[in-house]
C-alpha cells in the first residue's frame, strides 16, 4: 500500500515558520523583499510568478513585479539587474526562465549578485553546493529533500536514482542526495538501457518533463517515487513524468503531481528569500 507524499502539508508546515521568522525580523523594523523579474509571454511562467508572488503574500515577504517585453535585449536585462543588486529593499532576485531566445540566459544569471540569488543558480553559488558549504539551496531540489525528512525517508545507504540531468533540477539534485549520503546514478537520453538503472532505485526521482515517461515496468517493488515534472497531457490537464495510477501500486511512497514537488519548489524560494535578508540585516 502506498502513501502519498502531500506536498501542501509539508510546505504549509515550513512556510509557518518561514512567516515567523519574516514576522520577527518586522517587528525590528527589517522588511524582507524579492523582486520577480519575467521577461516576455510565456503562458506557464506567468502561472509561476503570480504563484511565487502569492506565496510572499502568505508569508509576508514583499514582492516586487518587473515584466518586460518580448523584444527585451539581453542588455536592457542587464541593467535592471545591476539596479536591483544595489537596491538595499530587495533581498532576492529571481528571473523567470526560460528567457526568450535573444537573451543570453547564462550572462543574466551570472549578473544577479550572488548574495541575491534566491534560485542558487550562479556559478559562485553552485560552486558551494558542490563542496557542501551553502547558504542557497536550488528550490527544487532541497524541497525534496524536505519533504524526504518530512516524511522520515532516509537516504543515507540507498540507491537514489534521478533522471534528468539540467543544472536547474537533476544536477543540484544529485549533490543533495550525496550529501544525505545517498549511492546516487544521474541518468539522461543516452542512458543505454534506462530501465536496468531505474530498477534499481530505492528513491527515484523524474525530472524529463514528459508526460507518462516513468511506467511500472520501469519502477522497483517499495521504491519511493518523486515527479518533479509538469506536464500537459492529451485532455491539457496538468500532470507529471510518473504513469501515477499504475506506479503508485508499486510505490512505498510517492508525489503526485500537482500537489507534490510544486508547492515545496516556491516554499525554499521563499526560505532563500527570508537567509538573504537575514544574511542582508547582520
Ligand atoms: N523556470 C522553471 N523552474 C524555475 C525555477 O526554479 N526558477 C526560475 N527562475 N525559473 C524557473
Amino acid at each position: 500500500m502506498y502513501k502519498l507524499i502531500d506536498g501542501k502539508e509539508v510546505a504549509a508546515a515550513v512556510r509557518e515558520n518561514i512567516k515567523a521568522e519574516v514576522e520577527k525580523l518586522s517587528q525590528e523594523g527589517k522588511s524582507t523583499g524579492l523582486a520577480v523579474i519575467i521577461v516576455g509571454n510565456n503562458p506557464a511562467s506567468r502561472v509561476y510568478v503570480n504563484n511565487k508572488k502569492k506565496g510572499c503574500e502568505q508569508v509576508g515577504i514583499r514582492s516586487f513585479e518587473y515584466a518586460l517585453g518580448e523584444d527585451t535585449s539581453t542588455e536592457e536585462l542587464l541593467s535592471l539587474i545591476e539596479k536591483l543588486n544595489r537596491d538595499s529593499e530587495v533581498d532576492g532576485i529571481l528571473c523567470q526562465l526560460p528567457l526568450p531566445g535573444q537573451i543570453d540566459e547564462q550572462k543574466v544569471l551570472n549578473a544577479i549578485s550572488p548574495d541575491k540569488d534566491v534560485d542558487a543558480f550562479h556559478p559562485v553559488n553552485t560552486g558551494h553546493i558542490m563542496i557542501g558549504d551553502h547558504s542557497f539551496l536550488p528550490c527544487t531540489p532541497a524541497g525534496i529533500i524536505e519533504m524526504l525528512k518530512y516524511y522520515d525517508i532516509a537516504v543515507e545507504g540507498k540507491e537514489c536514482v534521478v533522471i534528468g540531468r539540467s543544472n536547474i533540477v537533476g544536477k543540484p539534485m544529485m549533490m543533495l542526495l550525496l550529501e544525505q549520503n545517498g549511492t546516487v546514478t544521474i541518468c539522461h537520453s543516452r542512458t543505454a538501457d534506462l530501465k536496468s538503472v531505474t530498477k534499481r532505485a530505492d528513491i527515484l526521482v523524474s525530472a524529463v518533463g514528459k508526460a507518462g515517461f516513468v511506467t511500472a515496468d520501469m519502477v522497483k517493488e517499495g521504491a519511493v517515487v518523486i515527479d518533479v515534472g509538469m506536464n500537459r497531457n492529451a485532455e491539457g490537464k496538468l500532470c507529471g513524468d510518473v504513469d501515477f495510477e499504475n506506479v503508485k501500486e508499486k510505490c512505498s511512497y510517492i508525489t503526485p503531481v500537482p500537489g507534490g514537488v510544486g508547492p515545496m519548489t516556491i516554499t525554499m524560494l521563499l526560505n532563500n528569500t527570508l537567509t538573504a535578508s537575514k544574511n542582508h540585516k547582520k
